[in-house]
């Protein structure tokens, strides 16, 4: 369900056919009817809606567009449509089809008051929701010019969901252009689809949510974040990067310098200067370093000093060494001193950061029985052994091709048990060739296991060298083992075999 953004029934209907199996149909019949009628409606309301655009009712609505500046070709493409001034147009024209009053309500089509019935949608631009499958799922209708509510949108039904969809991804996912970019409104979709950025989407009216997220990385692995330039806009920028990066997505934000949203920059500055955005859009680090900037007025010394500390720290944060001179160059320039002190300030606050690290794995590694789990950590029964696991995992994550390392322990030599089952999928899929990532394990984790493999990828690794990394991992875990047996048992002989294996090895060696 989750991977294919279906329903239950669609799942099942989905993985019989895959096997060429047919779904008996007393089990699918009453839902998937429903189902399937509703999509018709919505389809032949679309039509209506579609229709009354060119028709001479219509004028308000085209008069509407060409102020927005939406051309017929774009109007076109996105089935753009007018819901009538009218309280009963949509009702009739559905119900001479042979829709019932009960079929539109339940689709959202219509609202009933006190036992009158009437449009849900009137005199309002109307944009339908269409899913990857190409059905409209629903509606979204915004008012012509200024007004409350701006827009309307259907309510959730059997076959509208806002969080698992987003709006113009059916028209996005056929782009070329190796990214899509995520904005806030259906208007900045549609504006930025006719400036010849055919891979815009929006979601629908809410913050983007993990399913639109695991959906939009079926069809790309970079997103470039255009959200409004106010407030709100920013804030949602910093939660959406959060959440597409979970999910191993690429991630920049667009900076709408002068403009409140896409639609108003492309209309200013033109397609071009938008294109320049989006190839140059900054990535995360830029984005963060900017929200620092923002955050301190760099014309007071004492405001310049703490940007100073905060700005230093991220980028003794980065991994690679020419990334952090880069970044303290640009810092330097930011906070105008030179590039020198900033440099040798970040080497001294990257020297601290990692001897605090050592500090703390030394600490939890030479007292493992007091080893406190930190926050969002889980408790293991086993805290030291559940540590060294953790640590192949995360050398295997970063270094698959250890995989075929011959010292590798069996799961079953694990003592946390969803350790125990991310280590065995990610061996499967390695042994296998596949890659690992979030995407690739999804349908073998459960969600707690998914969030602990998370969890670890962003931990550092305490050695340079991963292969030492993982001998050192694989050691401790035995040891672990070793300090809890009863001497004589059988898993001891297990021990001792694999430490006299392993001191001929470096003997040899
Ligand atoms: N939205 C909504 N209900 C509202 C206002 C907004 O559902 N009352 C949703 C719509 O999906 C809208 C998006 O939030 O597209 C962004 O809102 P806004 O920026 O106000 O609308 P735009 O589509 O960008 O329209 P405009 O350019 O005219 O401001
Ligand atoms: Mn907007």
């Amino acid at each position: 369900m989750e991977i294919e953004n279906l329903s239950f029934p669609e799942a099942v209907e989905f993985l019989a056919r895959r096997v060429g199996m047919q779904v008996p149909e007393e089990d699918n019949d009453f839902e998937s009817k429903k189902r399937s009628r509703m999509l018709a409606l919505n389809k032949d309301a679309a039509r209506f809606f579609y229709e009354q655009l060119s028709s001479p009712g219509g004028a308000p609505a085209r008069e509407y567009m060409q102020k927005r500046r939406i051309g017929p070709t774009t109007a076109k493409n996105f089935g753009l449509g007018y819901a009538p001034d009218d309280w009963r147009s949509l009702e009739k024209a559905m119900t001479a089809k042979g829709y019932s009053r009960e079929e539109l309500h339940s689709a959202g089509l219509v609202r009933i008051k006190n036992g009158s019935c009437y449009d849900t949608f009137r005199n309002r631009l109307m944009f339908p929701v269409i899913d990857v499958r190409g059905n409209v799922i629903g509606f979204s209708g915004r008012i012509l010019g200024d007004g409350e509510p701006k827009y309307m949108n259907s309510p959730e039904t059997l076959v509208f969901n806002k969080s698992r969809n987003l709006f113009a991804l059916n028209l996005a996912k056929k782009s070329k252009s190796g990214y899509i970019i995520l904005s806030e409104g259906n208007i900045d979709v549609v504006s930025m689809h006719q400036a010849g950025f055919d891979s815009a989407v929006a979601s629908l009216g809410t913050s983007l949510t993990p399913e639109q997220a695991r959906l939009l990385s079926r069809f790309t692995n970079q997103v470039i974040i255009a959200y409004d330039n106010d407030g709100a806009g920013k804030k949602a920028a910093q939660r959406a990067i959060g959440i597409l990066e979970k999910l191993d997505l690429k991630v920049k934000v667009l900076a709408l310098t002068g403009a409140k949203d896409p639609d108003e920059y492309i209309k200013t500055r033109g397609p071009d200067a938008f294109r320049n955005l989006l190839e140059g859009s900054e990535n995360q680090l830029d984005y963060r370093l900017r929200s620092v900037v923002e955050k301190y007025d760099l014309g007071q010394d004492a405001q310049k000093v703490d940007f100073l500390k905060e700005a230093t720290d991220l980028v003794a944060r980065l991994p690679s060494a020419p990334e952090r001179e880069v970044y303290a160059m640009r810092v330097a320039t930011l906070a105008g001193i030179p590039a020198d002190a900033v440099i040798s300030e970040v080497r001294q606050r990257r020297k601290r950061l990692l001897s605090k690290a050592n500090r703390d794995t030394e600490r939890q590694q030479t007292r493992p029985g007091r080893a406190s789990a930190p926050a969002g950590r889980p408790r293991y029964d086993d805290e030291a052994s559940a540590r060294a696991e953790e640590g192949i995992i995360r050398v295997l994550l970063l270094d698959p091709a250890l995989a075929r390392d011959s010292t590798l322990p069996p799961p079953e030599a694990f003592t946390a048990p969803p350790l125990a089952h991310i280590y065995r999928s990610v061996l499967d899929r390695l042994r296998q060739g596949g890659e690992v990532t979030t995407a690739t394990l999804g349908a073998a984790l459960s969600s707690e296991e998914m969030s602990l493999l998370i969890r670890l990828q962003d931990e550092p690794l305490a050695a340079a060298n991963s292969e030492r990394a993982l001998k050192d991992y694989i050691q401790k875990l035995y040891e672990c083992k070793e300090s809890k047996q009863v001497p004589g048992s059988p898993e001891d002989l297990l021990t001792l075999q694999r430490k006299l294996r392993e001191r001929k090895g470096y003997e040899e060696a």
